[in-house]
């Protein structure tokens, strides 16, 4: 803006200048015509070659590849607190009746998202209840500035206290309940004991919450937008490397920013115009009317595999996912044709790699006499 107004003060200042001269100069002299030339065939103007080391260079001041984890100095992801994580993490036990896990809504190997049952929208907990918002996907999670839709939780270990006691998701009765359940599976004494060597009593709900967390802060899927970035123009195809520039030139980066593309700020959902959501978003949290519709901008690592799209898993096409965003959060209103799937081919390039091995279903350990039983209840 600041730029704009500078150039067209310094076109007006050029433009006053030139008009002084005029009028104490005589006009040139008219240049003699040019000789007739026989008329020569135009020939058809060719579009400027697609420079991508120049949008290369744009895209690096506004993305960054994928660290190789999401780091925490106060709970290290050392290699024993991701294994008692990851056993944790597919721990169907800590649902009320066994058979709830968190990788049920969020499988870590499709994606980190909940594939059940195809076409929902959201996800069953305990009983078949039905949640209110779409299930976000565990990979790269760990990278965001807070957690949920709405960011009522700031990081991954204060997030994972939620699900077990969730009533409508695992709907576990108590801490204590969690904790005594631990305490009657024999395997999981040397698990905690390994992760948590200073605790005197490490099977706790807390380290319950700082395991899983720890090992979800190496869900990371780096992907050729990473080589982009780092240097490698060939990384990404030519309709690929357009997308990029058309949206980084739409204004989506205005939002979609940093390593996990989003992931860095909260942002209102229908900024040019009311998008149709009964979902207030972080006013329910924060019950401050400046909060109405706002979301976290989610992360668009690995978009492709994550539909359905939205908090509320409105819109099963990430065309349509692309279309409303252009329509209700930028300027520009509308892509053509040739921008939306070019934009749609960059979306897909930032699908990354699973972490193969790290991800591996260990095998459930075996149960004792004092293990509760499934509640159905
Ligand atoms: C019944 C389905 C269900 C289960 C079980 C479940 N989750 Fe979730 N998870 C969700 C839903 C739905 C949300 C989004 C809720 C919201 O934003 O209000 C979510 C959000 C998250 C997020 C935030 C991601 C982001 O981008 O903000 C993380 C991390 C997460 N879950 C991890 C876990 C872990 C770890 C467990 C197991 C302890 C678990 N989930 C169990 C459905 C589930
Ligand atoms: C003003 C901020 C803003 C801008 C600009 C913006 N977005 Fe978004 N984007 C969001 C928010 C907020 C959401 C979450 C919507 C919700 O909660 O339902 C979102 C969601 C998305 C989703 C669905 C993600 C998911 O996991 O469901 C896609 C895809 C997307 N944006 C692409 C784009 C594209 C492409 C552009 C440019 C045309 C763009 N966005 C511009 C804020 C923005």
């Amino acid at each position: 803006m600041q730029d704009l107004t500078q150039r067209s003060l310094g076109t007006l200042l050029l433009a006053a200048a030139l008009l002084a001269g005029c009028n104490k100069e005589q006009p040139p002299e008219p240049a003699p015509a040019a000789p007739e030339a026989p008329a020569a065939p135009a020939p058809a103007p060719t579009p400027p070659a697609f420079d991508a080391s120049a949008v290369q260079q744009r895209a690096r001041a506004i993305f960054a590849p994928l660290p190789v984890s999401a780091e925490s100095a106060s709970n290290p992801s050392t290699d024993a607190r991701t294994a008692l994580g990851r056993q944790l993490y597919y721990e169907p036990r800590l649902s009320k009746n066994h058979d709830i896990s968190c990788n049920s809504c969020h499988s870590l190997s499709a994606y980190g998202i909940d594939v059940r049952t195809p076409g929902a929208k959201t996800s069953a907990g305990h009983k078949g209840q039905l949640g209110d918002r779409n299930s976000p996907t565990v990979y790269n999670a760990a990278l965001h500035f807070v957690q949920f839709w709405d960011g009522r939780s700031p990081d991954v270990e204060a997030q994972a206290l939620g699900p077990m006691r969730n009533p409508v998701e695992m709907a576990m009765p108590s801490d204590a309940h969690i904790v005594k359940l631990l305490q009657s599976i024999p395997g999981y004494a040397q698990l905690f004991k390994a992760a948590f060597p200073d605790d005197k009593d490490p099977i706790t709900f807390a380290n319950v919450a700082k395991a899983i967390g720890a090992f979800e802060r190496k869900l990371v899927t780096p992907g050729r937008f990473d080589k982009f970035l780092r240097g490698d123009t060939s990384a990404l195809t030519e309709p690929e490397a357009k997308g990029l520039a058309a949206f980084m030139d739409a204004g989506c980066i205005a939002c979609h920013m940093g390593p996990t593309v989003g992931g860095t700020m909260y942002q209102k959902l229908g900024l040019m115009k009311p998008y149709p959501t009964k979902d207030e978003g972080r006013f329910q949290e924060t019950k401050n009317e400046a909060d109405k519709f706002f979301f976290k901008v989610p992360s668009l690592r690995n978009i492709e595999k994550t539909a359905p799209y939205f908090h509320d898993g409105s819109l099963p096409q990430l065309e349509d996912a692309v279309k409303v965003m252009v329509e209700y959060q930028t300027a520009k209103g509308k892509f053509s044709d040739e921008e939306l799937q070019n934009v749609l081919a960059f979306l897909k390039s930032l699908t990354g790699e699973l972490p193969g091995d790290y991800i591996k279903e260990p095998a459930a350990l075996p149960p004792s006499k004092t293990t509760p039983k499934p509640d159905p209840s």
